[in-house]
């Protein structure tokens, strides 16, 4: 028997270091879907695929080459021949990743691939993103939701409000992106069934143990 666990959540959540920490917990693999957009959009922008056509992001999603491990201990994501887990971060990518995962078509695709790599994971997943409680894997085993208030959010990112006009810039490029995101998924609100895990009180820790105790309700 399998575990699946769903985690979703706004950016600066913790969820990616949450996700992972569950995963060790559990002995789990471990699926980072963003980090699938930002691969993707990495992909659109090395070969000059114009954003502002949708028919062409799905052009270059149909034949995505992406190669990506599971391991909470180690990330891996190649596309092609090229290593772009640091490449992926990067403020471009950020800015542009909202285009691409806003098109539906793109959406059935990467949600095929994690719906893959969810079935193919021996013990089981933890999967994080925006849309895995309600979308990728609505029958998982467990689904959390881990928000925080914006303040947190933006504090644990190094943005502090009225920090220096880069920072602010930063924090600027955050709100819009939850924001544009947002239209596309609900994850400011836990769907039905889905535990509500409100990290802005809570240490890493705490948050972690308050993840696990969900998963083991
Ligand atoms: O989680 P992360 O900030 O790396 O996600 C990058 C982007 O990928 C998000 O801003 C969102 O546009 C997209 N995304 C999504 N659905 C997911 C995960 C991420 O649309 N399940």
């Amino acid at each position: 028997n399998k575990l699946v666990v769903a985690i979703d959540g706004p950016s600066g959540s913790g969820k990616s270091s949450v996700s992972k920490a569950v995963a060790r917990h559990f002995n789990l693999q471990y699926l980072d879907t963003g980090a699938m957009y930002r691969a993707l959009t990495w992909y659109c922008l090395k070969q000059q695929t114009d954003l502002t056509n949708p028919e062409a992001i799905i052009a270059a999603a149909e034949k995505f080459p992406l190669h990506q491990g599971t391991s909470p201990d180690e990330e891996s994501i190649v596309v092609g021949e090229t290593d772009v887990a640091e490449a992926i971060r990067e403020p471009g990518i950020s800015g542009s990743v909202s285009a691409v995962a806003s098109v539906p078509r793109v959406r059935e695709i990467l949600i095929q691939m994690q719906r893959d790599a969810i079935a193919a994971a021996p013990r089981g997943m933890v999967a994080e993103g925006r849309d895995i409680t309600t979308v990728v894997a609505p029958d998982a085993d467990a689904r959390v939701l881990l928000t925080a208030s914006e303040e947190v959010r933006m504090a644990r990112r190094g943005l502090q409000l009225g920090g220096t006009q880069s920072s602010s810039d930063l924090q600027k490029q955050v709100v819009q992106r939850d924001a544009k995101d947002s239209k596309v998924n609900n994850f400011t609100e836990a769907a039905e069934g889905v535990a509500l895990v409100d990290s802005s009180d809570l240490d890493f820790d705490q948050t972690i143990a308050a993840v696990i105790a969900a998963v083991e309700k």
